[in-house]
């Protein structure tokens, strides 16, 4: 019983942080709705990530909660590919013009489709309890992250 009430009040505490970064995403604006909406999820994407970096780094012990943030991030990446929208790429955005390109379109599918995986992986791993496993897999995720970033991101503004 206890511990429910730990998860509930972990579970407010990072709704209220998602609501915070959504407040913030729409005070700096890019112009577009759909863009925001993108750097937004990006976000809460990466507040999970730091959720679960935060466990395998041993900085903060391992918690059931933490099985909700690997299961956002899955969520979120199984919905990565309708976050591009044809024009969002504006200039405000940090989203590179070549996302667009149809010579890139198999490879920036294909890296979203790697994240969709590897966050899979994560899941399993959270679910473990064991703190390397858990390493490792956000490690492969972080992996994805930081290949498609590389590729289709332009440095921050
Ligand atoms: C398929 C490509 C792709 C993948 C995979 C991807 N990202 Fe991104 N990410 C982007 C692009 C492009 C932007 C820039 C968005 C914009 O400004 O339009 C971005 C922006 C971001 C931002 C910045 C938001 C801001 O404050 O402006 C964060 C944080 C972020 N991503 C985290 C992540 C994390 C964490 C993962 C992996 C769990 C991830 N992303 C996976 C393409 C990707």
């Amino acid at each position: 019983m206890k511990k429910r009430l730990m998860n509930t009040i972990v579970g407010v505490i990072v709704g209220a942080g998602v609501l915070v970064t959504m407040a913030s995403a729409h005070s700096e604006s890019t112009g577009n709705a759909e863009a925001d909406y993108r750097i937004q999820k990006m976000k809460e994407i990466g507040m999970n990530m730091g959720a679960i970096g935060k466990v395998a780094k041993g900085e903060a012990p391992y918690s059931e909660a933490l099985n909700e943030n690997a299961k956002a991030i899955a969520e979120l990446a199984s919905n990565m590919g309708k976050w591009f929208p044809e024009g969002s790429g504006v200039e405000a955005s940090r989203s590179k013009p070549d996302i667009w390109d149809p010579a890139n379109k198999d490879k920036f599918a294909q890296d979203i489709v790697n994240l969709q995986e590897a966050s899979l992986g994560l899941v399993v791993a959270v679910q473990s309890g064991d703190q390397a496993k858990i390493g490792a897999a956000l490690k492969a995720t972080g992996g994805t992250c930081g290949a498609c970033h590389k590729q289709f991101r332009k440095p921050k503004q």
